[in-house]
């Protein structure tokens, strides 16, 4: 079997599109554009990536959008204090502060002072709440973006055995709460592996969707997976190449190779999960403008 590619890349530009059209909409009404405050702390590349891709994508829908940086060394209270600001700033919609802070920042007090209809993250435990129970809040963009994608596809749940490998408060809860929850795009059999799972291979072998979410490069191999499986990759690692102009190439957490001669379908990296987070983190944050300032 040779799996097929779900473009990540072409279904996020779809939303993204959908989006950019509602957004022209409203602002042709009067209301005002969706405003979106991302704060970088320090000088991580990734993240600098991650939030430039963020804001490109704000500029490109139509949204309102500032960018944040602050130095390494910037202390929690500044940190909360531009937090408790952008609270009370009628034009931002949705607060995103990059993660992972610097060391010295306790990352938990800096998220629970993000007003929880602003969290577009749906990192506060307010939103985390809210997911767990079923009301409507604010889902992490990632595993939003997972689901949004299975239903675009076609991929129902329903019924089926997803395993979810990983079990951080970003991916790995949050998606097995979505994909376990009542109605569409949930309703499956969910279980969660980690790094004190004994035998990894013997689990992720009976999935019928297989969610790798934990960070390590090429983890999942092609005999870990069950044939014909719907395999959903969300590691984003670099690995050294020197034969690469840049030295490293990207590759996610599933030996793509393998994994797709095995797969009925599969997301690649680039251009699989990653496209889809910026998509929905713009759905959070249109979502979260159309509460504030109406439909
Ligand atoms: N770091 C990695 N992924 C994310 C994300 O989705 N949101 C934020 N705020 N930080 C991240």
């Amino acid at each position: 079997m040779t799996a097929a590619i779900i473009d990540g890349k072409k279904i996020a530009a779809e939303i993204r599109g959908e989006i950019g059209r509602e957004v022209a909409d409203r602002t042709a009404r009067g209301l005002r554009p969706p405003g979106l405050a991302v704060v970088l702390a320090g000088e991580n590349p990734a993240s600098q990536f991650y939030v430039r891709s963020k804001t490109a994508a704000c500029a490109e829908a139509g949204f309102h959008s500032e960018q944040y940086d602050r130095p390494a060394d910037v202390t929690e209270d500044e940190l909360l204090a531009l937090v408790a600001a952008l609270n009370a700033d009628p034009a931002i919609d949705g607060i995103l502060v990059q993660l992972p802070l610097p060391r010295h920042i306790d990352e938990e007090r800096i998220l629970l002072a993000i007003d929880p209809e602003k969290d577009i993250d749906g990192f506060h435990p307010v939103n985390v709440g809210n997911l767990s129970i079923g009301r409507t809040g604010f889902v992490p963009c990632t595993p939003l973006g997972v689901r949004e994608m299975l239903a675009r596809e076609g991929v129902s749940t329903r019924g089926k055995f997803a395993v979810v490998v990983g079990r951080s408060n970003i991916v790995g809860k949050p998606m097995a709460q979505l994909l376990m929850a009542r109605g569409e795009g949930g309703d499956a059999t969910v279980c969660v592996c980690h790094s004190a799972t004994p035998d990894l291979a013997a689990v992720t072998k009976q999935a019928d969707i297989l969610v790798a979410a934990i960070g390590r490069a090429e983890a999942v191999t092609g005999d870990m997976i069950k044939p014909g499986a719907v395999v959903i990759d969300v590691g984003i690692n670099r690995v050294d190449d020197p034969s690469r102009e840049k030295g490293y190439r990207v590759c996610g957490d599933v030996h793509f190779e393998s994994a797709s001669r095995v797969a009925s379908r599969i997301t690649p990296v680039p251009g699989g999960v990653g496209p889809m987070t910026i998509a929905m983190l713009l759905r959070n944050t249109l979502e979260s403008s159309r509460r504030r300032v109406g439909a």
